[in-house]
């Protein structure tokens, strides 16, 4: 089979991997890549959805899968679902769920999925009347996708109701924030769970922990996630059931009767308080890096998976998991997350990678001799595969200390919440 993933990152690096290990899969396309996906496949550019399309159906493309959000709310697989050509992905429609959480926080709402109180709207005055009656700290979020950052977390009534004028103005969020959610702070434990659907069955994957911190210990900006692992502890088996029954089953239910299945990744954020799983956030994909994390334990076919979900045949594949632990470290350039960082050659010991611990490339270009440049942003994940998550944690720090490159810098704390 061929495939065509759309993406350059880590994510995309590590389901192309994935795809990889099914002997049916022949040639893999990246729609763009990175400097270093041509060691998985072809990379190749087109100008829109629809080039996209005409090259899955010149090049006997049986399956495309979408690693990012920006393509899904624009409609791609809209546009590939037109001409009958199989692609892993949400509608425009059921993107949604993540475009707008104006429209995430009414779906829930409105089917009853809980989540914490809230109102949404484009009037400051309402806006303040809300934050009125909260006690802080106070959650001031844009309604449209801002790229991880439109997220407030408000310390003072003043403060929620200075950040709600500035994205209620077009100041902060530009478009995106001229509508607002603003809500209540939940006080608990964050876990990711990813659910595949066709849009009528899915499956759930391990459940993961990201660290969306810069730095140590939880400081610094906000980033994309610096780190992943999974299977997180933290979620027993009694957790995970009321997801599936509470959030993730009845999620799937309503889209489809709202006219909108989703088919794809139903990402969950959610906040664990008490025991109780409320609904923070949902994304219409895999997080990066916990998709590399996921594919590393994955241990049937990636393409089966994907396929048969794409084609509404998600009942015919029973996926399977490791029962070892993943650890992903993410290496990023020195500048990350605030601007570019100088480009920089990266040099791996020989030997560096082995069965229990591999390298996912993403910010990296390929020099003039061939040699790999880390480019600035997230450059590549460190992952450790081990029977427990401490020795994965391990495998994953021992990797890094075989990668150099000016400006590398990364967390050295990931897994520590399974670990205390
Ligand atoms: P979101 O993009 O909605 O997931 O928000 C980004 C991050 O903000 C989440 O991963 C949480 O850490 C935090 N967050 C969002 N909403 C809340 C909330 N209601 N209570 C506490 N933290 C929140
Ligand atoms: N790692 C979180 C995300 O991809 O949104």
């Amino acid at each position: 089979m061929n495939a065509l993933i759309i993406g350059g990152g880590g994510r995309e690096y590590a389901i192309a991997r994935a795809l990889r290990a099914d002997k049916k899969c022949n040639q893999i396309y990246f729609a763009s890549g990175n400097g270093a996906s041509e060691k998985l496949g072809v990379n190749i550019t087109a100008e829109s959805f629809e080039a996209l399309a005409d090259f899955a159906a010149n090049n006997d493309i049986e399956l495309t899968i979408v690693g990012g959000e920006e393509p899904l709310t624009k409609g791609i697989v809209d546009i590939f679902r037109a001409r009958n050509l199989a692609i892993f992905g949400p509608t425009k429609a059921a993107a949604r769920l993540e475009g707008s959480k104006a429209f995430m926080k009414n779906f829930l709402k409105r089917n009853r999925i809980q989540t914490a109180k809230y109102i949404e709207t484009d009037d400051l005055a309402e806006a303040k009347r809300f934050i009125a009656e909260l006690t802080p700290p106070i959650v001031v979020k844009a309604d449209g996708l801002c790229a991880g950052k439109g997220v407030i977390i408000a310390q003072s009534q003043e403060e929620a109701a200075s950040a709600a004028g500035d994205m209620l103005s077009g100041a902060s969020f530009a478009e995106a924030g001229r509508r607002v959610v603003i809500e209540e702070f939940l006080d608990g434990f964050e876990l990711s769970v990813f659910a595949i659907s066709d849009g009528k069955d899915f499956v759930t994957l391990p459940v993961c922990q990201d660290h969306k911190r810069l730095l140590t210990g939880d400081l610094g900006p906000n980033t994309g996630g610096m780190g992943a692992y999974a299977p997180a502890p933290l979620a027993d088996e009694t957790l995970i059931a009321k997801i599936k029954t509470r959030i993730v089953r009845p999620t799937i239910d309503a889209m489809a009767a709202e006219g909108s299945p989703f088919t794809g990744v139903l990402f969950c954020g959610i906040m664990v308080v008490g025991g109780e799983p409320y609904t923070l956030e949902f994304n219409a994909r895999f997080g990066d890096p916990e998709c590399e994390a996921l594919m590393a334990l994955l241990e049937t076919s990636a393409i089966d998976l994907f396929y048969n979900a794409a084609i509404g045949k998600l009942s015919e594949v029973k996926p399977r998991f490791s029962a070892k632990s993943a650890v992903g470290v993410v290496v990023a350039s020195q500048n990350y997350p605030y601007g570019q960082s100088r480009s920089a050659p990266i040099t791996i010991e020989s030997g560096a990678e082995n069965e229990n611990a591999h390298i996912l490339f993403a910010a990296v270009t390929k020099g003039e001799n061939g040699e790999l440049l880390a480019s600035g942003g997230r450059v590549l994940v460190a992952m450790g595969l081990g029977e427990n998550i401490r020795l994965a944690r391990e495998r994953a720090y021992d990797l890094i200390a075989k990668i150099k490159f000016d400006g590398m810098q990364y967390r050295t704390d990931i897994a520590y919440q399974a670990l205390r």
